[in-house]
């Protein structure tokens, strides 16, 4: 292996302490940046359909190595979804691995039966059908395994993907819009390597999860994109299982155009932006021909805690070069003035704790049989988020997006504003998170709510509930499995 992932990763493969450099400082941008394809559909009867297999394959990370890989419709990773609000799609979903497994349509407002979440197991052999409306705004959405107990690794070995949600706002606003050209997605992981290639899935004790010294975007390590465009637009998944990132450019600002659920009311100006597991953020970056720049992570402030297996106890490293073309084609400057759209305070009418802990939520660890919460369809409600523990997490909701409120006056960062579905947890912390629950009550499948770093979820930390008609009553779960 050795050599072979890069020169700085060569100085620590087969090393089994704590990387005392980052492996990816002086790291060599030689392998062009992996576009992950868009998925092909097919139109039956009005509805758009997919189809995703989770198959396993080999994937050449460094030259004249294969490492084991799990992908959809592919060895590694899977292609990008996308449709249009108003659309009804459908995915066929074929499980190819020898063991059970799930998809989970992250960021998404659909019925709870079709989530794709721990009730929704695809056997190996089996197909799952799920069929739904896009009913939410445009968005950079992504796909994920979620069976109970096997999450981290299922991701880790590489099933996940991009969903893109268009509308008419998205279209019609002034941003980089060809997809692969100056609409990029940027899915960052990290991962370890064993001395035969092979992806190393050992946390080593480390409470947070898996910390990898390897970082990749799309699959590719050591990756330059050719920009050809004035601007170009960054959609960011952190699709780490354990990692925070604190992405920044090496040398100019960025405007921050996108959270996890869409377009923010405005552009915002930033020079760096904390990014947690499941979390998204689309940045538009500007450049002047045959300049470069690199889109680099810089020693996160978590909140009080130090980043685990820091390198050399700063965990700062290089992502993604962006190389400018001689001649750049003209973009438009991003520049909108929505409306503010926010959910007034006024309106939430219950407010629910949850404690975060261990792995426990409020004292409890997930069961599967049991319903935490029943959430009344068509309710706005707070839920004040609390991380009383001297460890980082990150919460995560299904089915809705929500804004995080002010706490003690102070307005979150640009990152946390907008529509989110999952947010960094600092330690002890309270977050206020507002959201609305509308259609699809059914008491009889649950949703989800969990930490997203994939160690805990897997042990635990996540919690069930149903949304029911007024006066309804959660119904029986056992019987799905
Ligand atoms: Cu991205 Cu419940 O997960
Ligand atoms: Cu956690």
């Amino acid at each position: 292996l050795a050599g072979m992932l890069g020169a700085g990763v060569a100085a620590l493969a087969g090393c089994d302490a704590i990387p005392s450099t980052s492996p990816v400082q002086g790291q060599e941008f030689d392998r062009p940046l992996a576009i992950p394809p868009l998925a092909a559909s097919r139109l039956r009867d009005g509805v758009r359909v997919f189809e995703l297999t989770a198959q396993e394959g080999r994937t050449a990370f460094a030259p004249g190595i294969e490492t084991p890989t799990w992908g959809f419709n592919a060895a590694h990773l899977g292609p990008t979804l996308r449709a249009a609000r108003g659309e009804q799609v459908a995915v066929e979903v074929t499980n190819e691995l020898s063991e059970t497994t799930s998809v989970h349509w992250h960021g998404m407002h659909l019925p709870a039966r079709y989530d794709g979440g721990p009730h929704q197991p695809i056997e190996p052999g089996g197909t799952w059908r799920p069929t739904w409306r896009i009913d939410q705004p445009a968005a950079t959405l992504w796909y994920h395994p979620h069976p109970h107990g096997a999450t981290e690794e299922h991701v880790y070995r590489g099933l996940a993907g991009l969903f893109l949600l268009d509308d008419e706002y998205s279209r019609a606003a002034s941003l980089p819009s060809e997809y692969g050209v100056d609409d990029v997605p940027v899915i960052v992981q990290d991962k370890k390597f064993d001395d035969a290639g092979r992806l190393d899935a050992d946390s080593e004790g480390n409470e947070v999860g898996l910390f990898g010294d390897v970082v990749m975007t799309n699959g590719t390590v050591g990756a330059y994109h050719e920009v050809t465009t004035e601007r170009i637009r960054l959609r960011l998944l952190n699709g780490s299982t354990a990692r925070t990132y604190q992405f920044v450019l090496a040398d100019r600002p960025f405007e921050l155009v996108a959270t996890d659920g869409g377009l923010l009311d405005r552009p915002v100006r930033m020079d760096s932006l904390r990014l947690a597991p499941g979390e998204r953020a689309e940045i538009v970056v500007t450049m002047r021909p045959r300049e470069r720049t690199v889109l680099r992570s810089e020693d996160p402030d978590l909140g009080g805690v130090a980043a685990p297996f820091a390198f050399g106890g700063n965990d700062s490293f290089d992502v993604l070069q962006l190389r400018a073309a001689e001649r750049l084609n003209p973009s438009p400057e991003p520049d909108w003035q929505y409306e503010d759209t926010g959910l007034a305070e006024a309106e939430a009418t219950v407010t629910r704790t949850f404690e975060l802990q261990n792995r426990e939520i409020n004292g409890l660890r997930m069961d599967m049989n049991r319903i935490d919460e029943t959430v009344t369809v068509g309710t706005t409600e707070i839920w004040e988020v609390t991380n009383s523990h001297p460890v980082s997490h990150s919460f995560h909701i299904h089915d809705v997006q929500f804004e995080v409120l002010p706490v003690d006056g102070q307005a979150p960062p640009p990152e946390l504003s907008g529509r989110k579905d999952t947010v960094y947890l600092e330690p002890n912390r309270t977050y206020r998170l507002i959201m609305r629950f509308e259609d699809y009550a059914d008491p009889d499948w649950p949703y989800m709510y969990h930490c997203h770093m994939l160690l805990h979820e897997d042990e635990g930390m996540m919690g069930q509930f149903v949304v029911v008609e007024p006066g309804q009553r959660a119904g029986e779960v056992a019987h799905h499995h």
